[in-house]
């Protein structure tokens, strides 16, 4: 199965991919966490990225398709969930075209909704493992031991683009260039909108019925 997941920052991707991924056995691949993984390890790549980061605006499509196709193809034959990829219409042409080269397609494309309000909030109390990428937030979704990430103990951090600054203009760069990314979809395909304003819990069971259907079809 191969799925995207589409949302304006702090929609709730990562946190539904991990979830996704764990039941449905997919290859979670995040074009954001890959490249905080590569300005950890200050690689060329890293380098080019992080002042075009920083400032919430996007890395170009050229290095992102390059990065993105790289690590499709190592994924299994289970398939994959795309989480911030892709997030302009020229990226999501190169996907469909490179996949389509190989026989292959999008299976389903789920859009998660949120109000910009709702976003400030999830921002401001984001902590996640810069290890596995966990996500959790101080108040709704919080680690069992504080500061602390479930899975590999790792010391939570506070993503340096989550300052009020920053997501002001990622959320503008969001609706100027990603959003005509789930038009793009809704002409090409199957979009599925989910209020992604509900608690985890909810969003996931509305997630999960779509990919339920999807594997047993
Ligand atoms: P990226 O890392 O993809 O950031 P983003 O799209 O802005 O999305 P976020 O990770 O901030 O939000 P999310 O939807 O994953 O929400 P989360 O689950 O964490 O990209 C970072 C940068 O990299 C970009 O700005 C760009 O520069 C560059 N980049 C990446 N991809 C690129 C591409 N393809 N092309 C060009 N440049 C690219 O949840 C947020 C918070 O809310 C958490 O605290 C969570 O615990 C909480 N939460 C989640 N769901 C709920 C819920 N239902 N109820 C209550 N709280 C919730
Ligand atoms: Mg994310």
């Amino acid at each position: 199965m191969r799925v995207i997941l589409l949302g304006a920052p702090g929609a709730g991707k990562g946190t539904q991919c991990k979830r996704i991924v764990d039941k449905y056995g997919l290859l979670h691949l995040s074009s954001g966490d890959i490249l905080r993984q590569e300005r950890a390890a200050g690689t060329e790549l890293g380098r080019k990225s992080q002042s075009y980061m920083d400032s919430g605006g996007l890395v170009p499509d050229e290095v992102i398709v390059e990065m993105m196709a790289g690590a499709i193809n190592k994924a299994p034959q289970s398939g994959f969930v795309l989480d911030g990829f892709p997030r302009t219409v020229e990226q999501a042409v190169e996907l469909d075209e490179s996949l389509a080269s190989a026989g292959k397609k999008i299976d389903v494309v789920v859009n998660l909704k949120i109000a910009d309000e709702e976003i400030a909030v999830r921002m401001a109390g984001r902590r996640s493992c810069p290890e596995c990428g966990a996500v959790y937030h101080i108040e709704n979704l919080k680690p069992k031991v504080e500061g602390k990430c479930d899975k590999d103990g790792t010391e939570l951090i506070q993503r340096p683009d989550d300052s009020l600054e920053v997501v002001k203009n990622r959320l503008k760069t969001y609706y100027e260039q990603t959003e005509p990314v789930v038009d793009y979809y809704k002409n090409n395909g199957t979009v599925y909108d989910i209020n992604s304003g509900k608690s985890a819990d909810k969003v996931s069971e509305l997630v999960f019925e779509y990919l339920d259907a999807l594997v047993e079809a």
